[in-house]
């Protein structure tokens, strides 16, 4: 069965990023493609160190738990990186993850090739649009393939708990993960 890995960057227990995820896991499955969020919580993500030791080799020097990531993303059909906004662009964590599952497929096997996505931003009140930006630059460039919906991937919640208030970037969430599901389905 087809699945999407969808990756959780918040550090926060009743995360709005991981409830966003949470939805948009269910439309996916409802539209019969398997999906399992990973949450980089309690990890503690370092950046790429350009030693270029990932070539050939298949994985990352750094042993931070970001191979077994990188394992299941290389299994999967699709990809959805989420995070929440600081200061305007994404938390640090998963840029950093970002980098090095770019750096480690495009060094090997390409794994990211043709890997059904986009990513998903939550913020309280500013810097969704340069977000996503800043995490859609890992798609093209990974010969991936981003999906659309009727809005932008944001949802506005500050405090723990309230994605679901903001219903409209629900409703674009769940319509994202029903157009993933069904265009890993169709490209199968
Ligand atoms: C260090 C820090 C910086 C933040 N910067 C912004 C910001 O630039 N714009 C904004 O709207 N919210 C900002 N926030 C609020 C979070 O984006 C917001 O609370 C979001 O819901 C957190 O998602 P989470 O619950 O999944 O962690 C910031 C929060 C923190 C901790």
């Amino acid at each position: 069965m087809a699945k999407v890995i969808l990756l959780n960057g918040s550090p926060r227990k009743n995360s709005n990023t991981l409830e966003v995820l949470n939805i948009c896991k269910e439309e996916i499955k409802k539209n019969g493609v398997d999906a399992e969020i990973i949450s980089l919580k309690g990890m503690n993500i370092q950046s790429c160190i350009a030693c270029n030791s990932c070539v050939g080799t298949g994985n990352c020097v750094l042993k931070d738990g970001l191979d077994e990531i990188i394992e299941k993303i290389r299994e999967a059909d699709g990809f959805i990186p989420a995070a929440p906004v600081y200061f305007g662009t994404a938390r640090g964590d998963i840029m950093s993850a970002l980098q090095r599952i770019g750096k480690v497929s495009r060094g090997n096997d390409n794994f990211l090739d043709w890997m059904v996505g986009g990513p998903i931003v939550v913020a309280r009140r500013g810097g969704h649009t340069l977000t996503l930006q800043e995490m859609s630059m890992f798609f093209p460039i990974n010969n991936m393939i981003i999906v659309g919906s009727k809005y932008w991937n944001m949802v506005i919640a500050g405090a723990e708990g309230t994605a679901t208030e903001d219903t409209e970037g629900i409703e674009v969430v769940k319509l994202f993960g029903e157009n993933v599901a069904k265009i890993i389905k169709k490209l199968n």
